[in-house]
C-alpha cells in the first residue's frame, strides 16, 4: 500500500492517505515531547519500537475481542489502519498512583489502588488537555452517552488483558492512556497506540522505570528502556 498525501502530523506520529477511502497509514516518529510540548527531544529508534509494540498489543487485544484500527504492519515504522474520526477524549486508566495523579491528590507514587481508576481529559493541546467528566464530555458533544459507556467498558477490559500480559513478562502496568475512534459505520474502536510513550511500565522486581518517564524526568537510558520493553514482548 502506497503513502499518499499527509493528512495529519502529531507530536509522535504522521497519518497519510492511501488509495483506499477507509484506510490510512500511521507512521511512528522518533520525536518526543512532554509537558504539553514544553520539553522536546528525540529518542533514537523510538518510532520503530512503538510501531512494533503497538502492533503486538493491538493483535493481542483483537484476539481478546477488542476491535482496533490495526489492519497490518507495513514496515518498521508504518502500519496500515482503518480511517477513524478520533473521539477527542484521552482515556487514562491507573492501577497504581503516579504522575499527575500523585501530584494532584498528594498521593505517594507507588500506592496500589484497590481497583483501577479511570479519567478523561479533553484532547485539545491549546487548552492543555484539561480533565473532564462524562457530563462535560456530553455537554461538549465529544461522544454520546452510549459511546462513553462503551469506551469505559473497553478501557477496563483492555486493562485486565494488558495487566496479565505484562505481569507474565515481569512488568507492572502502572497506568496508560487510550484513544478511541469512530469508523465510517459509526463503530467505536481502539485507535492511536499503546507503547512506552503512552504507558507507565515498571520492572516487577526492581521497579525500574521502562517508559517515557525516563525522558520526562531526565533519568537517562531512555533508548535502552524502550528496547528492553520490546525485548520482553518479543
Ligand atoms: O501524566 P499522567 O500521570 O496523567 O499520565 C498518565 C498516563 O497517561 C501515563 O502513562 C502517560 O504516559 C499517559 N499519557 C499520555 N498522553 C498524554 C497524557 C498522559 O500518553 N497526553
Amino acid at each position: 500500500m502506497e503513502k499518499k498525501e499527509l493528512l495529519y502530523e502529531g507530536k509522535a506520529k504522521r497519518v497519510y492517505g492511501t488509495d483506499e477511502k477507509d484506510l490510512v497509514i500511521q507512521e511512528f516518529k522518533d520525536d518526543a515531547t512532554a509537558f504539553n510540548g514544553e520539553k522536546k527531544g528525540t529518542i533514537v529508534g523510538k518510532g520503530v519500537v512503538n510501531n512494533k509494540i503497538t502492533s503486538i498489543l493491538f493483535k493481542l487485544l483483537e484476539e481478546n475481542g477488542v476491535h482496533t484500527h490495526l489492519v497490518e504492519v507495513l514496515d518498521d515504522r508504518n502500519m496500515l489502519i482503518k480511517k477513524v474520526e478520533i473521539v477527542k477524549l484521552e482515556v487514562i486508566i491507573r492501577n497504581i498512583a503516579a504522575g499527575s495523579f500523585s501530584k494532584r491528590y498528594g498521593v505517594e507514587e507507588g500506592v496500589v489502588f484497590d481497583s483501577p481508576t479511570i479519567e478523561f481529559s479533553y484532547k485539545e493541546d491549546a487548552l492543555g488537555d484539561p480533565l473532564l467528566n462524562d457530563y462535560h464530555a456530553l455537554a461538549l458533544k465529544l461522544a454520546t452517552k452510549e459511546e462513553i459507556e462503551k469506551i469505559k467498558n473497553y478501557a477496563f477490559k483492555i486493562n485486565e488483558i494488558l495487566k496479565k500480559y505484562f505481569d507474565d513478562r515481569n512488568v507492572i502496568l502502572v497506568d496508560f492512556k487510550l484513544e478511541f475512534g469512530r469508523t465510517s459505520d459509526g463503530e467505536i474502536i481502539l485507535a492511536d497506540e499503546i507503547s512506552p510513550d503512552t504507558c507507565r511500565f515498571w520492572d516487577k522486581k526492581t521497579k525500574e522505570k521502562l517508559d517515557k518517564d525516563r525522558f520526562r524526568r531526565n533519568l537517562g537510558n531512555v533508548e535502552s528502556a524502550y528496547k528492553e520493553m520490546l525485548k520482553r514482548l518479543s
